[in-house]
């Protein structure tokens, strides 16, 4: 099969197209035919070495953790699928070796969900990463309720764009920083109220529009943003960073829960998200299908951290 390749950390110069062997499901697994894959910052930043010493890896090396495919074989002990199915998985391994940037994967049947009907290949592989992160902090980190307010930090980004809906879905109010070009785009997800980063100060602009604080913050930017965040929450808010750890006393001392969250597979809540996808209740988001012998442009353009929505790779 065609795969995208490295066989050292280093830059996009590093990425090969080539041919590798396809590999065969055990007795649990499926063997997937990529139709598309996501693509995700975590892709360049494993590229660069950035994760080696948090996730066991193997060169050479297969990028992407995110898929949209046909079952094109099953393991003996595979109950739950048969060849044809149509599916989308997160597919994040516990080595990073084999990945989505390729015409095949394997994967546990475990972590694998049908795809929504409704949707294209290219639709369904923007979900499973993004989506699970979104579902995975609002719910069962900061478990949002009806009526809470909410901060999503980057609402145009990948995971930005499924936590507003999922959010406002859930009854909340959503405030979202984002720049100006991307109001429209925002707003058309469920955002309340949009924030320009770029010309405001959003932390000043917060203490206007909701004085008393925020229920939740959702930080899927890290640094000072995060730091900048932590007086906006109401006395016991619970703030979710995808980059940033608070030392518990820290947060006990601001009164204030803070979690980190490392988003994992999860078929079941894939299903719960195509559910509402089915239903009409959740969009898809805007998104670039890129050829994947381009694959290279596409994670430059991921790097840069200004995609609104998400960036695809078409692989068949
Ligand atoms: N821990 C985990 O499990 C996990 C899971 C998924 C993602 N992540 C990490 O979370 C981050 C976001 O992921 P993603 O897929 O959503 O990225 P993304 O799609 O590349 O995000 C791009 C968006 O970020 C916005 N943005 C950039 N700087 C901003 C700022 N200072 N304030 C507000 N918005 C800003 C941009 O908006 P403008 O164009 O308007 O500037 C753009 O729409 C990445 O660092 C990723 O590695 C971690």
């Amino acid at each position: 099969m065609e795969a995208i390749i490295i066989k050292e950390f280093g830059g996009v110069e590093k990425l090969q197209l080539t041919t590798v062997p396809t590999p065969k499901p055990t007795d649990n697994e499926v063997l997937i035919e990529i139709h598309d894959s996501g693509v995700n910052p975590v892709d360049w930043k494993i590229r660069e070495g950035l994760l080696k010493s948090r996730l066991p890896h193997e060169f050479p090396l297969i990028l992407g953790w995110e898929a949209a495919g046909r079952v094109d074989a099953i393991g003996k002990k595979v109950k739950n699928f048969k060849v044809g199915d149509e599916v989308y998985a997160y597919c994040r391994k516990p080595t990073v070796k084999e990945g989505t940037y390729a015409e095949y994967i394997c994967l546990d049947a475990q972590n694998v969900a049908l795809k929504p009907k409704s949707l294209s290949y290219a639709q369904a592989a923007s979900i499973p990463l993004a989506g699970l992160t979104a579902w995975q902090s609002l719910f069962d980190s900061a478990n949002l309720q009806k009526g809470e307010t909410v901060l999503i930090h980057a609402g145009a980004g990948g995971v930005g764009g499924f936590a507003i809906q999922f959010a406002k879905n859930a009854g909340a109010t959503v405030y979202t920083t984002a720049g100006q070009e991307n109001h429209d785009y925002v707003k058309k997800l469920g955002a309340d109220e949009a924030i320009d980063y770029k010309k405001e100060n959003f932390a000043s602009k917060m203490k206007t529009l909701c004085p008393k604080g925020v229920d939740v913050i959702f930080d899927t930017v890290g640094g000072k943003t995060f730091h900048d965040s932590l007086a906006l929450l109401k006395p016991g808010g619970r703030i979710v960073s995808l980059l940033e750890h608070l030392e518990p006393a820290d947060a006990a001392k601001r009164n204030i829960k803070a979690s980190y969250v490392f988003v994992s597979p999860n078929a079941m809540q894939l299903k719960q998200i195509g559910d509402l996808i089915n239903k009409g209740k959740v969009k898809t988001p805007k998104i670039e299908e890129i050829p994947l012998n381009q694959a290279a442009e596409a994670l430059e353009k991921i790097r840069k951290g200004h995609t609104c929505g998400k960036i695809v790779l078409k692989v068949k």
